[in-house]
């Protein structure tokens, strides 16, 4: 499916975005994962659209989405996020977040429960970095302002997949790598710091009150089905699926199992 790329200005940036599918029903907005961007949405797009108003969007400094002169953080994405449904005058989403997408949604449900109507939870977790987590990704800011992206890229390439992913889905490696390859390195250092920084969310996992979808790749190196099962145990309306033949790129990994799984949870949560 080529979708028509769209901007708007939402928090004094050019927000990049996507659309497709049925203008009724609450709408479905996708939030990518670190460091992609909202072209790693497209095979849900196409799955979903003929039931649902599918956004995906390109966080600030990713894709085509300004960087801004703001400083990069979770509670500044989920600002971002805030901003961009009142420029779309949209009041209430389901939020469809990986990974740091994921840590996104968990921010902003926090900050104003009542524009969530609903959450489906991808290859993502509650806890914050530990300190040796955070050290590395300060290692990791200094060798990508040394050494540029490249190697950076292949390690990271080497987390992010099942390993029987890189021969059977070649394509989606070499997209990935573009993808990293393609965003700005200040983008990717700021973003590494923001993720650093970040704040647990478990503590309000508690509090959520609405139907919820945690999918996760049986073979997620990053926020491994252990995780999952974790936020699962403290979210009430909450339901867990495990995706085969994935690691953290479950969407792409395996679009037809997470895509099955995504409709048939909005289809008994959401059908009007
Ligand atoms: C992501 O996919 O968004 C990242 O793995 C998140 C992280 O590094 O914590």
């Amino acid at each position: 499916m080529t979708l028509t790329e769209k901007n708007i200005q939402a928090n004094g940036i050019n927000v990049s975005y996507v659309e497709e599918g049925v203008s009724t029903g609450v709408p479905l907005i996708f939030i990518h994962g670190f460091p992609f961007n909202k072209e790693m949405w497209s095979a849900q797009l196409t799955a979903l659209s003929d039931s649902h108003r599918c956004i995906a969007y390109d966080v600030r400094g990713h894709g085509n989405s300004e960087a801004g002169a703001a400083q990069f953080s979770i509670p500044q994405f989920a600002d971002d996020l805030f901003s961009f449904l009142d420029a779309l005058k949209i009041d209430k989403a389901i939020i469809v977040g990986l990974s740091m997408g994921g840590y996104i949604a968990l921010h902003a449900i926090k900050e104003n429960p009542a524009r969530i109507a609903g959450l489906l939870l991808c290859d993502t977790q509650c806890a914050s970095d530990t300190q040796e987590g955070r050290d590395k990704r300060k290692k990791t800011i200094a060798f990508i302002q040394k050494n540029g992206l490249e190697v950076y890229t292949e390690e990271s390439l080497k987390n992010l997949f099942a390993p029987a992913s890189f021969q059977s889905k070649k394509e989606v490696v070499q997209f990935i790598r573009n993808t990293i390859l393609k965003t700005r390195p200040e983008s990717i250092c700021l973003t590494l710091q923001a993720l650093a920084d970040r704040a647990e969310t478990c503590s309000l996992l508690g509090q959520i009150n609405v139907p919820v979808l945690i999918l996760v790749g049986k073979e997620d190196k990053i926020t491994s089905p252990e995780v999952a099962e974790k936020m699962h145990g403290l979210i009430n309306k909450s339901e867990l699926k495990i995706i085969d033949n994935a690691g953290h790129l479950s969407n792409l990994e395996n679009p037809e199992a997470f895509n099955e799984q995504a409709k048939s949870f909005l289809s008994r949560n959401f059908s009007d």
